[in-house]
């Protein structure tokens, strides 16, 4: 009997816990200011796209197990950097996306204002 007890208490919780689980899709975002509107599979598109363009991990940009959070300033660069895109690309008179941040970051941080020093001058 008090080993039956014993085995009841132990799954109560996690009977409990089963029940937590949520059902069903994820929860929406909360905290979209710039890809407004979007599906979330295209946003996580997007932020694989800059993991290879900045040649980074997702925690770059933000606090480890909370995405929503805006406590790691490099997300407010990168949502500024979101919008200095689409400005450059509306200047295009075709409409057409040229310019991304591959374009200027090739898989680094910070992108070259220079050519490599080693090539000689002319
Ligand atoms: C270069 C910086 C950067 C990197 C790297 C990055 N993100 Fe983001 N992420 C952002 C920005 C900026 C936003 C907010 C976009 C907006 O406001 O429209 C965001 C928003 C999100 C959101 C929405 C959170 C919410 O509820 O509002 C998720 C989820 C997310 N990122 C997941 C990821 C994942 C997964 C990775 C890695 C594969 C990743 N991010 C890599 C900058 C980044
Ligand atoms: C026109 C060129 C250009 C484009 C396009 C561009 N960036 Fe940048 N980005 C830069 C430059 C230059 C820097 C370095 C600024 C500095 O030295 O402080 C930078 C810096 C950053 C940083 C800060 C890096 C650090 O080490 O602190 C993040 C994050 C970033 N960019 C994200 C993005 C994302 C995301 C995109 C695409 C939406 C993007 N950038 C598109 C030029 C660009």
């Amino acid at each position: 009997m008090r080993l039956l007890l014993a085995v009841v208490l132990l799954l109560v919780p996690v009977c409990l816990s089963a029940q937590d689980k949520p059902k069903g899709p994820p929860p929406p975002l909360k905290n979209i200011k710039i890809l407004v509107g979007e599906p979330r599979e295209q946003v996580i598109m997007t932020m694989r796209a800059f993991t290879v363009a900045l040649g980074v991990q997702c925690t770059f940009c933000h606090v480890q197990g909370d995405f929503a959070s805006d406590d790691n300033p490099k997300k407010e660069t990168a949502r500024m950097m979101l919008t200095m895109a689409r400005d450059i690309n509306g200047k295009f008179p075709d409409g057409k996306r040229h310019v991304s941040c591959y374009t200027c970051h090739r898989g680094a941080t910070e992108p070259a204002t220079e050519p490599p020093a080693a090539a000689p001058a002319n």
